[in-house]
């Protein structure tokens, strides 16, 4: 049975009615949250996006009819009512923000039957992730989702607002384009017209950004989607969206002014709440020697201690073997007041650290009870020890963990870890909000697997003048002017200036190992744009599923995008991606080959 709507308006939504509406008639839509019969009299909590009033059925309101009617209604169920605003008679719940009224229903349709829901409807679901994800729906009905997409439509709209103000133009970029290496996985598009060729989908809009600002539209922003067929974690979507800009003439300086001025702004208006400005910078190198991370968490200390100079000339192998590698270092972590852990801990400890590519973790227990334990003292002077702890600040009760090894993996291993006690001894306040830039990155990266250097961040990225003298002997000195936003340990946003001199732009292709003929194959259209006169130019993007999740306190971004998949890229809902059509197939000129 579903009535027709037909003849009744709404007048306002659920939670919008006030006690000031007391005695006042009103129209209300919207799907039960519970119902409940007290000896005759029933109760039904009405729901829609704003929240929850009460309807009260009694028969001094409705006819007989209609209060059958509401005996046979359902949770989930879809309803109009009309009725009257007056004082609650039973108790007053103060956990509702209508919680002192409710409306006497004199009329009631049903506009539509529900089944009865998989699970409940409610805040902090316990459900599984995979149910919810498949009753989407559902699941979104929630009022922790509901409040995560309309926070995200607020960010959405005051980021338009905020860059308009700024003579920003809005436009758009292609979703069908040439697939460039440089990045992550693409995601391809076949192409019937052109059989066995391939769009790429974006990664960013970086390239054509680039050439807006060639064509002279000196300030562009675009809310984009992006995609990247990359391993999925808690913060990464294979299609995710990013606030990205661009600006003409302009410098670093110029991009983190109209920034910071941005995310103040954005906060105010989305959350009341206050970034302190200018936003504290820091040079990648200090973040990687003090907390381990190119995206230090700074609401807490827990600084990691380079020691290498204290065991230098000991007698322990694990400290002089990584002392003697090209870029090897010993540094510690002082965890305060975690010297009294079992053997069982301590070894879950360095199995963490094997986890991480090195090869233990070494470790000084300064006991609770005065003693002394350590994994290495018998290779240790005395005084070596001492000087050890006094470096490390240890006192009785601290638990001092040291890694040795290349830089990259110390700083990996111990940041982890930092991060890691961080949340199990309740260090980190989601409504606390600390930001940092973090400036002056590696201009390139050494991989192991490509055997050669690539761009830490692209290819168009303008290194640190002064260093660039030394892009031949030594390639990994040479620093960027690459800036990433960080927030509470997490990476929001990056960017950097971008190389306008051709000069440089050549050289940075032959040190990443593409001949000129190559990169004027693999970048041609942007490189052509820059023979015909290019600003100096500069921008970043924001990750904004990211930047929503830590605005709504969520753990994972998935709880901010109403259709996210699954670490396996697939969608439960949609049961996408799916096989197609042999006829599909044979149009685009494609042949699946069999797979196990
Ligand atoms: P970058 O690759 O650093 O820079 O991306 C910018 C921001 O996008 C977010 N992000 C993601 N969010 C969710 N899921 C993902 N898979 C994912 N990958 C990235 C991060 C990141 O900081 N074109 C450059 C920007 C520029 O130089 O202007 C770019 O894309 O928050
Ligand atoms: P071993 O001499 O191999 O028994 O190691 C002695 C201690 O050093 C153990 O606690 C190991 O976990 C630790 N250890 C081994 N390799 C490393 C490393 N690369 N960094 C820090 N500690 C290590």
């Amino acid at each position: 049975m579903a009535e027709s709507m037909q003849g009744l308006k709404r007048t306002c939504r659920c939670a919008e009615v006030t006690e000031a509406m007391i005695g006042q008639e009103v129209t209300l839509m919207g799907w039960v949250q519970k119902n409940r019969n007290k000896g005759g009299i029933l109760f039904v909590d009405l729901r829609d996006r704003t929240g929850i009033v009460q309807l009260i059925f009694e028969n001094t309101h409705i006819d007989a009819e209609g209060l059958e009617k509401a005996a046979r209604i359902r949770s989930e169920f879809v309803l109009a009512v009309r009725g009257k605003v007056q004082k609650r008679e039973g108790a007053v719940n103060d956990k509702l923000q209508t919680g002192t009224i409710e409306v006497a229903v004199s009329e009631l349709r049903v506009l539509s039957e529900a089944e009865t829901p998989p699970f409940p409807i409610e805040e902090d679901s316990k459900t599984k992730d995979e149910v919810r994800l498949k009753y989407r729906t559902l699941d979104l009905r929630r009022p922790d989702l509901q409040r995560n997409l309309k926070l995200r439509s607020d960010v959405a709209y005051l980021t338009r607002q905020f860059f308009h103000q700024e003579g920003f133009y809005e436009i758009e970029t292609p979703m069908l384009g040439k697939s460039t290496p440089e990045g992550a996985r693409d995601y391809l598009v076949p192409s019937r017209v052109h059989p066995g060729s391939f769009y790429a989908l974006p990664q960013s809009p970086q390239l054509f950004k680039q050439m807006l600002m060639c064509a002279g539209y000196d300030r562009y922003i675009q809310i984009a989607r992006c995609f990247r067929d990359e391993d999925l974690r808690a913060d990464r979507q294979p299609e995710f969206t990013q606030i990205d800009m661009e600006l003409s003439f302009v410098d670093q300086e110029d991009v983190m002014d109209v920034n910071e001025r941005f995310l103040h702004y954005l906060f105010r208006e989305a959350l009341g709440v206050e970034v302190p400005l200018p936003i504290p910078r820091m040079t990648w190198q200090e973040a990687m020697d003090r907390f381990g991370s190119d995206k230090p968490d700074l609401r807490f200390g827990m600084e990691l201690v380079n020691v290498s100079d204290i065991v230098r000339d000991s007698e322990f192998a694990v400290f002089r073997n990584a002392l003697e590698k090209k870029d090897g270092s010993v540094r510690g972590l002082n965890v305060k007041g975690k010297g009294g852990l079992g053997r069982k801990q301590i070894d879950k400890l360095v199995e963490f650290a094997k986890g991480c590519d090195a090869g233990g973790l070494a470790y000084i227990q300064l006991q609770p009870d005065g003693n002394v334990k350590s994994s290495f003292a018998k290779f240790m002077k005395e005084e070596e020890m001492t000087a050890l702890i006094r470096a490390m600040d240890g006192e009785t009760g601290d638990l001092l963990l040291f890694a040795a090894d290349r830089n990259k993996i110390v700083w990996n291993v111990l940041g982890a870890l930092r991060l890691q006690f961080a949340e199990e001894m309740g260090l980190l306040d989601p409504k606390e909000y600390k930001f940092v830039w973090i400036t002056e990155f590696p201009l390139l990266e050494w991989s192991d697997e490509e055997g050669r250097y690539m761009a830490m961040h692209h290819p168009f990225t303008m290194p640190v003048e002064e260093d660039w003298a030394r892009v031949d002997e030594d390639p990994g000195s040479v620093r960027a002017k690459a800036y990433d936003i960080v927030l509470n340990g997490n990476e929001i946003g990056g960017g950097s200036v971008r190389i306008h001199q051709d000069d440089i732009q050549e050289k940075m292709f032959e040190v990443l190992g593409f001949t000129k003929e190559q990169a004027r194959e693999q970048f041609s259209f942007l490189l052509q744009a820059f023979r015909y006169g290019v600003p100096p130019h500069a921008g970043l993007a924001y990750g904004l599923d990211r930047l929503v999740m830590l605005m709504a306190g969520a753990d994972s971004i998935r709880d901010v995008i109403p259709f996210p998949k699954v670490k396996d890229a697939s969608d439960l809902m949609t049961e996408a991606p799916a096989p197609v059509e042999e006829k599909q197939l044979q149009e685009l000129g494609i042949a699946v080959a069999a797979t196990e």
